[in-house]
């Protein structure tokens, strides 16, 4: 089980429990970064004890080679390269390619890549038909879950999980036609009539006419507007085992296809817990600048812990420094803004929150600092999407950090269908109480 790799220096210290009189050894699980494991698959059969460990405090699920966060650092790695570096040097498509393949593509392999998911940006009229005769009201995540799976529906070549050109191709086919999607849903909420992607105009750009062109009018889509959504696709792109994406690996598990797999991460993404706070930052903001823009009252109000009222957009289970990507969102938002004449007060009064919170021991003492939904609304509605929006654009950056984990588990050897343990706490057996006693 031991899983040794050369990186950190030292070996790992192998683990020894001690139960009663027997001490049972746990063989250890080198990490190239970050903690080692200790390996307790075999305690039930040694011992009849197993683990409790609800909402994985404390539980690795798998080794993975693609993405390093240190959260005491404010440190996020993909496939090893800094995220600084990734958001200034690369692309949305170069990034979804390193996640996906292990590796920086060379020019011909990223042509080809780029090229190939532009060919399939297209959506069959049938399927604008599906998306289209979904009510106007619907939320943007059940639309966008639902478009997914109806992709296992359209292109059933693409589903075997066990065939390699098969995930191949589904890769390229989800790559390609969430932009696309994501659109569409956006447009059917306007009240717009869909548009068809153009060979050759660039994803995010495409993506962005798409989306926003009003009928009858040329797009006027600023480059800072599109370089800047290609960032926040960058961002997020992956964030290791996250809700979402251990409910992608849990459903592939069970060797579900991609389509399948991907719509269940959308499903767990749309919880508010998850991929809603970018939308409860803004509404938050709002408040502070309806109530008179009193933000050292609100403060105190989140000190006090009045109503139950959080600082949205601060704090992270993970991160207990500045998240690495707030600060470079915090950079992009000042650009877009001015890119784009938007003059926005939601981000005079987020600069206030956040310095104030910099300097106040509450926050200091509990290692709070702003995390990467904290600017991002903001520059979301300077683009022009409504907060409805938000998360589904979440879920199209996550998503080849979706498509690279189910990937990576349905090629590990030591994958095994999901299924945790429990203690049972209910009754123990009783005998059934006939209808006339009870
Ligand atoms: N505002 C005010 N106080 C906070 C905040 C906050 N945003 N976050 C945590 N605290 C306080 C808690 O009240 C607690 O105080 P106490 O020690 O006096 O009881 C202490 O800090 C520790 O908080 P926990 O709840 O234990 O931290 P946890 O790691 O469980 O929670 C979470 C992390 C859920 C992100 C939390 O910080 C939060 O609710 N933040 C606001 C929502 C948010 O921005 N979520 C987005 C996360 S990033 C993402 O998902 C992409």
């Amino acid at each position: 089980m031991t899983v040794p790799i050369a990186g950190k220096g030292s070996s790992p210290v192998p683990g020894r429990l001690h139960l009663g009189d027997d001490a049972i050894d746990l063989p250890a699980v080198a990490a190239t970064a970050g903690s080692d494991g200790l390996a307790i698959s075999s305690l039930l059969a040694t011992t009849g004890k197993v683990t409790v460990d609800p909402g994985f405090m404390n539980t690795a699920a798998c080794t993975s080679d693609i993405t390093f966060i240190d959260g005491a650092e404010g440190v996020l790695r993909y496939r090893g390269y800094p995220i600084e570096q990734l958001a200034a040097n690369s692309t949305f498509l170069e990034v979804a390619y390193l996640l996906i393949h292990g590796e920086l593509p060379s020019h011909h392999r990223l042509d080809e890549f780029v090229e190939r998911v532009d060919r399939h940006m297209y959506l069959p009229e049938d399927f604008r038909e599906i998306l289209s005769m979904q009510p106007r009201a619907s939320h943007p995540m059940a639309m966008l879950g639902a478009a997914i799976q109806t992709m296992a529906c359209f292109y059933p070549e693409s589903m075997d999980p066990l065939n390699p050109a098969a995930v191949d191709l589904a890769t390229v086919l989800l790559m390609a036609k969430m932009p696309t999607m994501i659109s569409y849903i956006h447009r059917r909420a306007a009240g717009y009539a869909l548009l068809y992607p153009v060979r050759g105009e660039g994803y995010v750009r495409n993506f962005a006419r798409m989306t926003f062109a009003r009928p009858g009018e040329a797009a006027d889509l600023p480059d800072a507007l599109v370089e800047a959504l290609d960032t926040l696709l960058i961002l997020h792109a992956d964030h290791e085992q996250n809700c979402s994406t251990s409910t992608v690996r849990l459903v592939g598990s069970a060797q579900a296809n991609l389509y399948s797999s991907i719509s269940a991460g959308v499903a767990a993404l749309s919880g508010p817990l998850h991929g809603g706070a970018n939308e409860a930052v803004l509404e938050m903001l709002a408040r502070i600048r309806d109530s008179g823009r009193d933000v050292p009252t609100f403060m105190a109000r989140v000190k006090d812990k009045q109503d139950g009222a959080k600082l949205m957009g601060f704090g992270h289970r993970v991160y207990k420094n500045y998240d690495p990507r707030a600060a470079i969102v915090k950079k992009s938002a000042d650009r877009v803004l001015e890119a784009l004449g938007v003059t926005d007060e939601l981000l005079d009064i987020a600069r206030e929150v956040e310095e104030i919170a910099l300097a106040d021991a509450y926050f200091i003492e509990r290692k709070l600092y702003p995390n990467v939904d904290f600017y991002t609304g903001i520059i979301y509605r300077a683009m022009g999407f409504p907060s409805s929006m938000f998360t589904p654009l979440f879920a199209f950056g996550r998503l080849p950090g979706w498509i690279a984990q189910w990937r990576e588990m349905m090629s590990d050897p030591t994958t095994r269908i999901g299924r945790p343990r429990q203690v049972y706490v209910g009754h123990p057996k009783r005998d059934f109480i006939s209808w006339e006693d009870r």
